[in-house]
């Protein structure tokens, strides 16, 4: 995803012969858009192919999820922080909101981590809300810490371990790809002088899987595989996700937001200027501490706070996660908003009128914006602040 990667055993060149042992390795070459985009070449000790079940499943509240019929159009205030904890990071997935090219969910797990999964259906990117942990892939270990965002590539067999097997985590599930903007590499694929941050910010797996008994368990190894919106399982007599080596451009990668370098203009910048990462039909964004815009002139100043907007033609969500909200009230961390397009949205009253002056916000904020409408779960549904919509209207008059 970011740049050409090799960990462990490769041979010189591709789709040659290549021992361990004097055991022959299977190469297994992940392709993107057929042959045509990007790949990595994977070298299986034991070969992904030979499992001896295959069955469906359920993972209730992630997979099969419908959204809810009857939605009508307006702002809206999800509590995830009401969620409670329960299962590891694949039985704890919990679906919020959805559209044909992502779908926002919610995963607090509380105890370690158990089966692996693969989701089929496209990438996934988690943050980390309250903690660190560890990234078991076919891709090797890749160690990640609070704030951080985990982009894993779709296909990918992982297990995700928080800390103490407790965490929370805001997910992203893409049907397509979430990479960096175009805008932001130029013709060689390096990443530009003026994008929001460097090569050197991306985390990368750099240390191989090692199959332990003790960790991985006697076998059988069930996968978890998500493919248009149904969970099958595959099951394994003998671990194959313990690889010799691979190499190309597309492996899991960590990027802490505290590294996202924020651009503050002399009057207010869109929100886009805050772009991180982008799928097919919806970007990721990230707000960070900053300085904000400081036009001061002719009696004149910049209003950091953010101008009313009328989104028409994109849904936005913020997820709240610490500091001062400027432009909102009675939102608090792991709230999550949803402003559609088809109404107008803006900051709440008196917050518009305060921001000017201000010189930095201490706001830390993912915002997703999509080009479809987002629906909303069952499980929305029961965590959703019904007054959200009208509190512009009561606090002008309060
Ligand atoms: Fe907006």
């Amino acid at each position: 995803m970011i740049h050409y990667h090799r960990l462990g055993s490769v041979p010189p060149k591709n789709h040659v012969t290549h021992y361990e042992d004097g055991k022959l390795l299977m190469e297994q070459c992940v392709t993107r858009v057929g042959f045509e985009s990007t790949y990595s070449i994977l070298y299986y000790r034991t070969p992904p192919t030979d499992e001896f079940s295959v069955r469906s499943a359920e993972l209730p509240g992630f997979c099969p999820v419908e959204p809810v019929v009857e939605q009508p159009l307006h702002r809206r205030h999800f509590r995830t922080q009401d969620l409670k904890a329960d299962g590891d990071f694949l039985t704890a997935r919990r679906t919020i909101l959805m559209n044909d090219d992502v779908r926002v969910g919610i995963c607090k797990p509380s105890q370690q981590a158990k089966d692996w999964f693969s989701n089929g259906d496209g990438d996934e990117c988690w943050f980390a809300y309250d903690g660190g942990g560890i990234l078991e892939s076919v891709y090797g270990l890749l160690p990640f810490k609070k704030h951080d965002y985990v982009i894993l590539p779709k296909g990918t067999p992982y297990r995700l371990h928080p800390e103490g097997g407790k965490g929370t985590f805001l997910v992203f599930e893409s049907s397509s790809y979430i990479d960096l903007p175009k805008q932001f590499r130029n013709q060689s694929g390096q990443i530009t002088m003026d994008a929001p941050y460097s090569h050197r910010d991306f985390r990368i797996p750099q240390e191989m899987l090692t199959f332990d008994e003790a960790k991985h368990g006697k076998g059988p190894y069930p996968l978890i595989v998500k493919h248009a919106n149904r969970i099958t399982v595959h099951e394994y007599r003998h671990f194959p996700w313990d690889l010799a080596g691979w190499d190309g451009i597309m492996y899991p990668v960590a990027f802490n937001i505290h590294d996202y370098q924020p651009k503050t203009g002399s009057v207010h910048l869109p929100p886009t200027v805050h772009i991180t990462f982008a799928g097919r039909g919806f970007v990721i964004c990230s707000f960070v501490p900053r300085k904000v815009d400081y036009f001061d002139r002719d009696g004149l100043k910049a209003i950091p706070c953010p101008y009313g907007h009328a989104s028409v033609d994109c849904d936005e969500i913020l997820y709240y996660v610490e500091g001062n909200f400027t432009s909102r009230k009675g939102i608090e961390a792991q709230s999550i908003s949803l402003h559609p397009m088809g109404v107008p949205h803006g900051p709440h009253p008196g917050t518009y009128q305060r921001s000017i002056g201000t010189d930095r916000t201490g706001e830390l904020a993912v915002m997703c914006d999509t080009f479809k409408p987002l629906l909303m779960t069952p499980l929305a549904d029961t965590i959703e602040d019904k007054d959200y919509h009208f509190t512009w209207v009561k606090r002008e008059s309060s």
